[in-house]
């Protein structure tokens, strides 16, 4: 009798809704020491968590990490996970979805800030010298689940196996990748006192969902363009294609600075890809996202978060030894020589290659 195939332990990509987090975006440096030190931190990253995290049992402390695409071929060489590529970019002009530089992704969430602020020096006291931080926000919970424009944020988001069966990539889909997701993050700020300047029922049309009850508009008021119609998916069989977001608001009233920190999880990029063409571009084309009128997107990354015995493993994994490691990764296909130098002889460390934007 053939046994099923099990899917390895996820990162914590679904948890229950926290009240703090931390995101870190950061380049690994360009010399192989620096490479060495991130292999190496991949096995600590859950045993640091552990530790950390028993200070305040009921403190709800975890943390994924997360590699972009040219990190992946500098740190790890072949085999790569099938769908990871350098962000795709939407929009022109004023309305664009960009891709900013980041290697590293560290999504540290919490009830306390203290939890994630002691996770995070930890986390990146170990990386000293081998990474270059590029953005780092700390972000609240806000009231009762509310984005800073004030409606509720996660409503829609599946939970429990659904969220589970939207984010996590399974054995007969790409084995050696199994357990692990994709998740797309953008720095949005906000012109708040445009947003503010608004009647509650223009902000409502443009969110497709009341602002006081968090209720959906009724499908003849919700025009095509509110950002829960660009936003909801469906595949070739009618059936909802979802994600898991766990956005946080964040900001520095003195400076007049304030923002929502967008996380997207999936277990292809391609769901969260549509929704940026959906909201960017429109749909039709013009049809675009009226948030955006009112929220500009200042970063924009993709990285591939593996499963968690995967993560472990990494710090074993060069790409110059490939076919040498990895023993402990059942059904990995074989390994293939190390990444290739790019044209200037370089190992282009930080560069957004190769990434089509999409008018
Ligand atoms: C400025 C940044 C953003 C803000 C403030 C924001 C806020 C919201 C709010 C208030 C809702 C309605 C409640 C809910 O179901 O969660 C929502 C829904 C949603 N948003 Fe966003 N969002 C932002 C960016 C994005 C981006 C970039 C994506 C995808 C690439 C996205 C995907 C979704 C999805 C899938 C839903 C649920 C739609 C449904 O099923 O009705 N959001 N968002």
């Amino acid at each position: 009798m053939t046994q099923p195939i099990s899917t390895p332990d996820p990162q914590p990509v679904s948890t229950t809704v926290t009240r703090s987090a931390i995101f870190i975006v950061a380049t690994v440096n360009e010399d192989a020491a620096s490479r060495a030190t991130v292999r190496a931190w991949c096995a600590d990253v859950a045993n640091l968590a552990r530790a950390v995290g028993k200070r305040v049992p009921s403190g709800n402390l975890s943390c994924v990490v997360g590699f972009s695409s040219d990190a992946w071929d500098r740190l790890f060489g072949d085999p790569r996970p099938a769908e990871l590529h350098p962000f795709r970019e939407f929009g022109s002009g004023e309305r664009v979805a960009a891709a900013t530089p980041g290697d590293l992704l560290l999504h540290i969430r919490a009830d306390q800030t203290d939890l994630c602020f002691e996770l995070a020096t930890q986390l990146m006291n170990r990386l000293e010298g081998a990474v270059t931080t590029v953005d780092e926000v700390h972000g609240f919970r806000n009231f009762d689940m509310r984005a800073m424009i004030g409606f509720v944020d996660g409503t829609e988001n599946p939970t429990g196996n659904d969220a589970e069966h939207f984010t996590v990539i399974g054995a007969d889909e790409d084995p050696g990748f199994a357990g692990g997701s994709y998740v797309l993050v953008q720095k949005y700020l906000h012109d708040m006192k445009g947003w503010n300047a608004l009647t509650v029922e223009a902000q409502e049309r443009i969110i497709g969902r009341t602002k006081l009850q968090d209720i959906e508009l009724d499908a003849d008021v919700k025009p095509s363009c509110s950002h829960s119609s660009l936003t909801t998916l469906t595949d070739a069989n009618g059936d909802e294609v979802k994600i898991v977001r766990d956005n946080m608001p964040f900001g520095r009233p003195g400076s007049g600075e304030f923002g929502t920190y967008f996380i997207g999880y999936a277990r292809s990029p391609a769901p969260i890809e549509q929704m940026l063409e959906n909201m960017f571009v429109g749909k039709p084309p013009g049809n675009y996202d009226r948030l955006l009128d009112f929220s500009r997107a200042v970063t924009g990354s993709l990285f591939f978060v593996p499963s968690q015995p995967l993560l472990e493993a990494l710090a074993e994994r060069e790409p110059s030894l490939a076919g040498a490691v990895d023993a402990s990764i059942d059904s990995q296909p074989s390994f293939e020589p190390a990444a290739a130098l790019s044209a200037d002889g370089s190992l282009a460390i930080g560069s957004l290659k190769g990434a089509p934007r999409h008018e």
